[in-house]
């Protein structure tokens, strides 16, 4: 992607308030460089604590939003709600709620649509299973999701796209830079045939997975990851800084 290295750290259902006062403590104490776009996500209830508290160049994502517009929808909290407390973008998608939720593509892509449509910037998450992957059907799952987006959304220039092999996801077994670099390279091609090469030449790319400070420099290199989303190594302020400077 021809835009700046974009790096997030998704602290997931992580954290107290004095954990996350801790965490933001050292990023603001982190020296993070002027040339990559960096934004947290906090679980919805920490958000205003972190965005008082933050003074580093973060901005703050929530990790889900709801698919329209608030009301009679217990326990979830909307892409309005999320503009109102200075939160600008949101995480969907994430295999989390694909899999243990049971979000469906469909349903994923109306909520990438509705947020954009609240001016919030979006992360859309992609990724295959272990047995999908080695029954040879990676591209093809990472297509079909991309495809849900494409079809709800009506533009891309707000979306940061995140390739995130769910084997990879909090086990530690993250894949190597080539294995990263092949679907990131797959997913830039799928664009420029199903969406515009202009967008696929611009969207930015980013790989999750089991991403930490001594494998992020080789992953980054990768002509085709363009940043990172990082769930474990971001509930460390010193390590994440060191994999917001990676590039
Ligand atoms: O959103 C972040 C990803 O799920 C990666 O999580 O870095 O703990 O593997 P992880």
């Amino acid at each position: 992607g021809t835009g700046k290295f974009f790096v997030g750290g998704n602290w997931k259902c992580n954290g107290s308030k004095d954990s996350i006062a801790k965490l933001v403590g050292d990023l603001n104490a982190a020296k993070l460089e002027d040339d990559v776009e960096v934004i947290v996500a906090p679980p919805f209830i920490y958000i205003s604590q972190v965005k008082d508290s933050l003074t580093a160049p973060i901005q703050i994502s929530a990790q889900n939003s709801w698919v329209g517009k608030g009301g009679a929808f217990t326990g979830e909290i909307s892409a309005e709600q999320l503009k109102d407390i200075g939160c600008e973008w949101v995480i969907l998608g994430h295999s989390e709620r694909r899999h243990i939720i049971g979000e469906s593509n469909e349903f994923t892509g109306k909520k990438a649509a509705y947020a954009l449509e609240q001016n919030l910037k979006v992360i859309g998450c992609v990724g295959e299973k272990l047995e999908e992957r080695e029954a040879g059907k990676t591209f093809d799952v990472c297509f079909e999701q991309l495809k849900a987006f494409a079809d709800a959304v009506p533009s891309w220039d707000n979306i940061v796209i995140a390739y995130e092999p769910v084997w990879a996801i909090g086990t530690g077994k993250v894949a190597t830079p080539q294995q990263a670099q092949e679907v990131h390279a797959a997913i830039r091609d799928w664009m420029a045939k199903n969406v515009t090469p202009e967008v696929a030449k611009k969207v930015r790319i980013i790989y999750g997975g089991s991403v930490n400070g001594a494998n992020c420099a080789e992953l980054a290199k990768q002509e085709d990851i363009d940043g990172f989303l990082v769930g474990g190594a971001s509930l460390k302020g010193a390590e994440f800084a060191t994999i917001c400077n990676s590039v």
